[in-house]
């Protein structure tokens, strides 16, 4: 076989099914390694599994090497008895395929499949994810695999669902091996035509870059000085898409095996861009799936939390999604792992499942004691179950399971949307910038923040999400903008919405080119206003506002052009030029925020913005308590997550699933009350 081979383009339509959920009621437990014990841990396993109410393990993600033992030599032996041991207890099965970590002996045989960095060297096995997403021989032994694992189990009775590999990206979201420069040029064939509609997209008059033939293009590999902000983000996209080749090639094997289970993959939706775009994604799997981890470093980790959340039910609003990986305690990967304080984990999983998940799964059950993460927690730790972790699984376990009847129904409707978007941070992310080291992130997580606090909920959305729904949306720092969302934005105030763009919005088209005539360049028109130039601030350096407010990092010199001026700068170069405007437009508002406010002024723009659209809190809470309802055919559930020490009331009539008592209306410090509440009458 021949080292690379044209394969097959991603499908274009959705491909969702409506399939019933792989387990009744909330999906609870996490991946199961038993491949790295004896089977009188298996037995002990199944014990504390029931003990603590878990209903759905994983299995099999990094399992290859222990099942296929040699090329083409199987043993299933212990598969057998895990999934038979598994089915008498009663628990389901999210079968993985195997494919996140190839064995040894594949790599040995095969070393062309590990991926190649930007430097034009290839890694050596011992890691994981050491496939270059490009590579038919790659290719032909995963399907293999997944084909043979299909055929064996995809009718048994415990497999109720299909995990396809691991975190796509995770360790090989690039390769820049001469397999996947192939592939990249056949894609960039597809997308644009004719090398000349490549030549204008990028812009490769610039320095004399000029392609005269597809056949000249290469990744982006290594260079003395920045490269090209076109090629970076096609590359980007490339990735994604040679990724979603493979995951739909494993899907496909596998859906033809079992029409009727459903199929799904584990995103990593977190606070920054993604290593593949999730939007693209999201319609190739039944079940959006995520894994989130809590961040030590990060000052506000719930709100982090959160965010992720919120981000990965936008992904897909009409069905719950699946919390498919967290942590019970610490992991092994960030500078200083830290612990989880007592009540932690479970206010952090019933975050999750109060914003849409149906269900909570770890990685991973039993603490390992070998292999690179035998310092990450698990939901049976080294010291046993006599242990902190441990009763707060158990109290986990007992939760969901007297809460089942939440799972099914939806996150009450948000009337905000805020935007953050995978394709709009990768533009940012390539090239060089005004402004060096900001987050593609960070103006959403301020704005979401702010929000969080406020007590309102909102859906954090991708660029092509319909916008049609929603009284306010936040534009924040969206840098890549194209006309469809220009033109839904427009649509969307038009209708009565209230739009808010700010800096560093819409100032960038498809191509990663700049949007001429001042910017939010696409987004320019909708709000009224242009700026001529930025004026970045140094650090430590802040600016004010006429008639309040302190703005900081960002500045711009902006022209109105309809919008009146709503606050100005007050001082230095900028004094007296518009800073916040607003203009009306059809039904409703756009506002252009140029600056980057602090926290009080953002706080006190957006009580504005939400007032005059009549936005308030979905119910009112006290400093620290975060509330948020799902519902379900006229019946409603409020979850109350108290992150302070102190007791705290909120006001709610009916029965409280965590103690299935009436709820007395306090949340005490560090708990969570998830309240069944009475119809109004
Ligand atoms: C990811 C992976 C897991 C494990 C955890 C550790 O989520 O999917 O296999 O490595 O990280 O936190």
């Amino acid at each position: 076989m021949p080292a690379s081979v044209p394969l097959a383009p991603v499908l274009t339509g959705p491909t969702r099914r409506d399939l019933s959920r792989p387990v009744q009621g909330f999906a609870f437990g996490g991946d199961y390694n038993p491949e790295q014990w004896t089977e009188d841990v298996w037995v002990e396993d199944v014990r504390l599994m029931r003990e603590a109410g878990v209903t759905l393990v994983t299995l099999g993600v990094f399992a290859w090497g222990s099942l296929e033992l040699a090329d083409g030599e199987w043993d299933f032996a212990w598969l057998d008895r895990v999934l038979e041991l598994l089915h008498e207890g009663g628990i389901a099965v999210d079968l993985a395929t195997p494919t996140a970590s190839p064995p040894i002996w594949l790599h040995q045989e095969h070393p062309e499949i590990l991926p190649v960095n930007r430097s034009g060297q290839r890694y050596w096995q011992g890691g994981r994810l050491g496939w270059c997403a490009s590579s038919a021989v790659w290719r032909r032994y995963a399907l293999r695999a997944v084909t043979t694992i299909g055929e064996r189990y995809a009718a048994h009775p415990a497999v109720r669902m299909w995990h396809v590999g691991n975190e796509f990206g995770g360790g090989n979201r690039h390769c820049y091996c001469d397999a996947s420069a192939e592939h990249f040029r056949s894609w960039l064939e597809r997308r644009y035509g004719t090398v000349d509609g490549l030549n204008t997209a990028w812009g490769t008059a610039f320095w004399g870059h000029r392609y005269s033939s597809f056949a000249q293009v290469l990744p982006p590999r290594d260079s003395e000085s920045a490269q090209n902000p076109g090629l970076l983000l096609d590359f980007d996209r490339f990735s994604s898409d040679a990724l979603l080749e493979h995951y739909v090639a494993e899907r496909d094997a596998l859906r033809e095996l079992s029409p009727d289970l459903p199929i799904t993959t584990n995103f990593m939706v977190g606070s920054g861009p993604g290593v593949i775009d999730h939007a693209s994604w999201a319609p190739h799997v039944d079940v959006v799936a995520n894994d989130h981890y809590t961040l030590a470093a990060d000052p506000e980790r719930a709100q982090e939390l959160a965010f992720s959340a919120d981000r990965t039910r936008g992904l897909d609003r009409m069905r719950p999604w699946l919390l498919m990986e967290h942590s019970t305690s610490a992991v092994n990967w960030q500078p200083r792992n830290r612990s989880k304080a007592p009540g932690e984990l479970v206010r952090n999983s019933l975050s999750h499942v109060a914003r849409g998940s149906d269900g909570a799964l770890f990685f991973q059950w039993r603490a390992s004691t070998a292999g690179s993460e035998q310092w990450h927690s698990g939901m049976v730790p080294h010291a046993g179950t006599d242990t902190k972790v441990w009763r707060e699984v158990a109290e986990l376990g007992r939760i969901l399971a007297a809460s089942a009847e939440v799972a099914g129904s939806l996150v009450e409707p948000a009337r905000v949307a805020l935007l953050a978007d995978d394709v709009a941070g990768w533009a940012w992310q390539a090239g060089q910038k005004p402004l060096h080291g900001l987050p593609a992130f960070h103006a959403a997580r301020e704005w979401h923040r702010t929000l969080w606090h406020a007590g309102v909920l909102c859906d954090v959305l991708p660029r092509t999400a319909s916008l049609e729904d929603y009284s306010v949306i936040l534009v924040p720092a969206v840098y890549l903008v194209e006309p469809e969302l220009a033109r839904g934005l427009e649509a969307a105030a038009r209708g009565g919405a209230t739009v808010l763009v700010t800096y560093a919005s819409g100032l960038v088209d498809e191509s990663n080119r700049v949007i001429r005539g001042g910017y939010p360049g696409a987004l320019r028109d909708l709000v009224g206003a242009a700026a001529e130039e930025f004026f970045v601030l140094q650090d430590g350096e802040c600016s004010a506002l006429e008639p309040a407010g302190t703005v900081t990092t960002w500045t711009e010199l902006v022209q109105l052009r309809g919008a009146e001026a709503v606050r100005r700068y007050r001082g230095g170069v900028l004094d007296g030029e518009p800073a916040l405007t607003r203009r009306r437009v059809g039904m409703g508002e756009a506002w252009y925020v140029s600056a980057r406010l602090d926290d009080e002024a953002r706080a006190d723009l957006l009580g504005e913005v939400l007032a005059g659209a009549g936005v308030t809190a979905s119910v009112p809470v006290a400093p620290g308590l975060e509330a948020v309802r799902r519902t379900a055919s006229g019946r409603s559930w409020l979850f109350l997550i108290n992150h302070g020490d102190e007791d705290v009331r909120a006001s709610a009539r009916g029965t409280d699933l965590v103690t299935g008592a009436p709820f007395d209306g306090v949340v005490p410090g560090g708990t969570v009350r998830i309240v069944r509440e009475e119809p109004l009458s």
